[in-house]
């Protein structure tokens, strides 16, 4: 009997402050309607001078470690595009941070926004060779572009931590997957940059025929009919993305794409990531987390999942709910997660865009900022320094 592996447990943490869409729309004269309802944006996690892709992994991953213990956690798959290092994992300063064994292997993924599905779909390879192991996927980003650029109103940063394995709470992962894979440069960022480089018009294209090309594998596939999956959670760079994406896949399948099934397929998927903004590979599960903390119950629904990562890779799949899984949930941690940000205003959100570590690696200390539970004290001899606080 094939064992049922998936997803045990999800936890999520974003950055220390929050800009509005409001202020960036009165800073750069752009009517707000063109953020609210043209991109469905509301707000935009920033992060604190102290704050990086490895505290917020450590921050997201650590009420797993509390809830589940370490014993079991053999290998932790850490997925971002905004690696601090070319060499080390970033997995490993967050290994170290919660005190996870010393027998596990830890390693990191990179392929745009769709990272995390690479280490979740690696991640059950693993458990079906070993299912009494777990293994802490994590997905973590800052998402920047150029100040006054039409990127920067879709910036965000968070970082979703899961723990998959055997006989899971939430999730049970199905096969097929859908693939698809196209050389595009939609969207990059050479390793000199600090923001991406971004062709906006060709990466929405690039989106809608990677979701074509990664359901026709899936349908060849044998994979579910459209008509079973209860809701649809796609990688959101903006949430009106995910509309777009839907309404597209519903037309090339040959369904009606009215407005109410479309935004019934979509649920609340798009709850966390209008106020949270683009965190990249976090995007699809942050969808997630809010589908199953605001949406009615869900117990032995199929629900399909789109990731797209630029350049670009996709890949279609779909998830049950298991029976029991609204127990498991952290949905008032989650809605904490949101709520304690900062608000910060236009001049300080530009001050922290315009910040950055001393390009030559100088020995530099931060200033104590954020309020979360880990942060980056600074850098001495080219290394990083991190505290739990
Ligand atoms: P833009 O040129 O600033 O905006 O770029 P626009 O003129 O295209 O307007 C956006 C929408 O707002 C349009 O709606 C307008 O009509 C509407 P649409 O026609 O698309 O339905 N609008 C208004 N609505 C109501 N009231 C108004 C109003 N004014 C306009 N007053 C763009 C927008 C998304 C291109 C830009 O923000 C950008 O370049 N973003 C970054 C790239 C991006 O997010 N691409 C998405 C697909 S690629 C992807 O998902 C991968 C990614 O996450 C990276 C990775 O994989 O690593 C980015």
């Amino acid at each position: 009997m094939p064992v049922s592996i998936g997803i045990h447990d999800l936890s999520f943490a974003t950055a220390e402050f929050v800009l509005s869409h409001a202020a960036l729309a009165e800073h750069n004269g752009t009517d707000i309607g063109k953020y609210h309802v043209g991109i469905g944006q509301e707000s935009m996690s920033v992060p604190a001078a102290d704050e990086d892709i490895v505290t917020m992994a450590a921050a997201a991953a650590a009420p797993l470690v509390a809830r589940h213990g370490t014993s079991r956690i053999r290998t932790v798959v850490f997925a971002t595009e905004s690696s601090i290092d070319q060499a080390k994992a970033a997995g490993v300063y967050v290994h170290s941070l919660l005190g996870l064994e010393s027998a596990c292997r830890v390693v990191e993924l990179k392929q745009a926004c769709y990272g995390a599905t690479a280490a979740l779909q690696f991640a059950i390879g693993l458990v079906r060779r070993d299912p009494a192991q777990q293994v802490l996927v994590i997905a973590s980003d800052i998402s920047k572009y150029e100040l006054d650029s039409p990127g920067e109103a879709t910036q965000g940063a968070a970082a979703v931590a899961m723990l998959v394995g055997a006989d899971p709470a939430l999730l049970r992962i199905e096969d097929p997957s859908g693939l698809f894979t196209a050389d595009v440069m939609d969207f990059w960022r050479p390793n000199y940059r600090e923001t991406a480089l971004v062709d906006g018009q060709e990466s929405i294209n690039a989106y809608l025929q990677a979701v074509e090309g990664a359901w026709k594998d899936y349908a060849q596939q044998d994979g579910r009919p459209l008509g079973e999956f209860a809701a649809f959670v796609y990688h959101q760079p903006f949430t009106k993305m995910a509309y777009k994406a839907h309404r597209h896949l519903l037309n090339f399948c040959g369904h009606a794409t009215d407005e109410d099934a479309v935004a019934r397929a979509l649920g609340r998927t798009t709850a966390y990531n209008t106020v949270i903004g683009n965190s990249y590979t976090a995007s699809v599960y942050l969808g997630l987390a809010a589908l199953l903390d605001q949406a009615d119950d869900l117990t032995g629904r199929a629900v399909g999942f789109l990731s797209y990562g630029s350049g670009s890779v996709a890949e279609l799949f779909a998830g049950t709910v298991v029976a029991g899984y609204r127990e498991r949930l952290r949905t008032g941690a989650n809605r904490e997660a949101i709520d304690r940000r900062r608000p910060v205003d236009y001049a300080g959100y530009r001050e922290l865009h315009e910040r950055s570590l001393p390009a030559d690696g100088g020995d530099h200390s931060t200033p104590v900022q954020t309020t979360g539970p880990f942060r980056l004290a600074g850098i001495s001899g080219h290394k990083r320094l991190y505290e739990a606080r």
